[in-house]
Formats: structure tokens, C-alpha cells, sequence
């Protein structure tokens, strides 16, 4: 795939590895029909403290960023390719009159609205999850907090679920028999230890990329944040492009990649 060099902030021709620094509702570097999977989680509207990005907007115009960047998606991915959108289940900040927003419902509906088709959600428990502070009503019933320390992995394609052609997957017996079922049980990532306030960890795209891809496919995350679905990319040897707006973001990507990708030794650098 042939880019113009404009917004490109970093690339490994060698490993087929792009970072674009640009607003993915901008971006026309991409062809379309040219993705096999993206693997991304989008900003979460949770007033997390990103570098340049907003993450507080309102819950309409949210949805309606959802609805755009969901419908730009769908045109870059080719018709056998497929999407893993990591989001969380509620929000539990913010209630309206509405009551609670239920981020999970509302981003599903809007994904097959603009044309996606809905395959199946894989539920990611953080084992390791220690951030609940608030309980509601202590011990009454007067009005307790239910809080589910899980994210969602929501799985979509495009037009047909079986790929075209057949690859190489790179899965072995034991990971294809856990990841195949519906619950995933690993650590969050530290975010002080990335840079970024709201990476996930490799494992993340690691078991979507060997689950929905084959070797050589090009993986996208519009998303890109500090680059960890790309340094998944360079371990399996999946082609991946990664948009990132925040600058600061595709330098810590960047450094990422070349570290935990293992491409130091790459003879373009
Ligand atoms: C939830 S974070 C992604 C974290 C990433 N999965 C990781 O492991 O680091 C969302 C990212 O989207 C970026 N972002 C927000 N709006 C964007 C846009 N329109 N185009 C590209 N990136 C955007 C933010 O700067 C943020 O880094």
C-alpha cells in the first residue's frame, strides 16, 4: 500500500509499520476496501485527561463522533475484514434524566446503523481491578452502585464473516481453545508506565490479531494512542497502520514500538 508522505510521523517499511499523525475523521491517506481488521479502542467521553483531545463533550455529540468515525471505518476495511472495538459497558458518571448512559447498547446500535454487521462481544474482566471507591448506599437499599469491573470487545465485519482466502493464523490449540470463549481474564496496563492514560495492554490486540487475522494483513487503529496495538503488530507480523492526533502520543508510539516491537535491529532505522 502506497501512502503519500504528508502526515506520516513514523514507518518501518521493512515490517509494513505506519503511524500517521492526523484527526482520523481527516485522514485520506488510507485506501479504502484496504484493512483485513482494526483493533482500537476509541476515546471513551470519560473525561480522561488526554494530553490535547477533549474527553468530556456531551453524550450527543459523543454519539454523533461515534457515528462518523464508525462510518469512515467501514469504507477502509475490505468486505471480508472485521473490527475488535474495545469499549466499556456503562457509564457510570454523568446520569441524566435519561438515567445512566449505556455506552455498550448505544455504540453497537450506531455500528450497525452505519452498516456494520454485529458478530459477537468478548467480555474482558481486569482481574486485577482495585479502583472502586464508591458504593452508593452503604448496606441499604436506598440507592447502591453496581459497578462491573469488565470492558467489552465488541467483534464486527463488513459484508461476510468466512475470509476470502485462507493463511497463516499462528494460534496455537491452547490460545485458540481459551480465546474462543467469550471471557477474557487478564491485567490492565500501567498507565504510568506507558505515558498515556488510557493504554491497553498488548494482550488486547495480541488475542485479536491472532484470533481475526492471518500474517501479512494490514491491522489500522485510528486510535492509536501509545501504539500498542502496532507493537502487537510487530511481534506477530501483521502490517499496521495507527492514527494518532496527539503528537506527544506517536512519539511515546514510536519509542514503543522500536522497544517491545523488537525492530531495533531493523536495517531502516
Ligand atoms: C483510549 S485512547 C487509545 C489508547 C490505546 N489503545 C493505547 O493502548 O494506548 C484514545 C486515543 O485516541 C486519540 N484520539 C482522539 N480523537 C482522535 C481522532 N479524531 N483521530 C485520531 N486520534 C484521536 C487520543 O489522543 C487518545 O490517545
Amino acid at each position: 500500500m502506497k501512502m503519500s508522505e504528508e502526515k506520516i510521523f513514523f514507518e518501518v517499511s521493512s515490517k509494513g509499520l505506519t503511524i500517521i499523525n492526523d484527526d482520523f475523521l481527516a485522514i485520506t491517506l488510507i485506501p479504502e476496501n484496504s484493512i483485513d481488521l482494526i483493533v482500537t479502542s476509541p476515546p471513551y467521553n470519560v473525561d480522561i485527561h488526554y494530553n490535547s483531545f477533549k474527553d468530556n463533550i456531551s453524550y450527543g455529540k459523543y454519539l454523533g463522533f461515534t457515528r462518523e468515525w464508525l462510518t469512515k471505518a467501514l469504507k477502509l476495511i475490505k468486505p471480508d475484514g472485521r473490527m475488535c472495538l474495545n469499549i466499556p459497558l456503562d457509564k457510570s458518571k454523568g446520569r441524566t434524566e435519561a438515567g445512566f448512559q449505556s455506552v455498550y447498547v448505544d455504540i453497537v446500535k450506531i455500528a450497525k446503523e452505519v452498516g456494520w454487521k454485529y458478530f459477537s462481544t468478548i467480555i474482558w474482566h481486569e482481574g486485577n481491578i482495585s479502583r472502586r471507591t464508591a458504593w452508593g448506599s452503604w448496606l441499604s437499599a436506598k440507592a447502591p452502585y453496581i459497578i462491573a469491573p469488565v470492558e467489552m470487545i465488541v467483534v464486527f465485519y463488513k459484508k461476510r464473516w468466512s475470509k476470502l482466502e485462507n493463511g497463516i493464523s499462528g494460534i496455537t490449540k491452547g490460545e485458540f481453545m481459551e480465546w474462543t470463549n467469550g471471557v477474557w481474564v487478564f491485567s490492565g496496563e500501567s498507565r504510568k508506565k506507558v505515558g498515556h492514560p488510557a493504554p491497553f495492554p498488548v494482550e488486547l490486540p495480541k488475542r485479536c490479531i491472532k484470533l481475526f487475522s492471518f500474517v501479512g494483513d494490514t491491522v489500522l487503529d485510528p486510535f492509536l494512542g501509545s501504539g500498542t496495538t502496532l507493537v502487537a503488530c510487530a511481534l506477530l507480523d501483521r502490517r499496521g497502520i495507527g492514527v494518532e492526533i496527539d503528537r506527544k502520543y506517536c512519539d511515546i508510539a514510536k519509542r514503543r514500538i522500536i522497544k517491545e516491537g523488537n525492530i531495533f535491529q531493523s536495517k531502516l532505522l
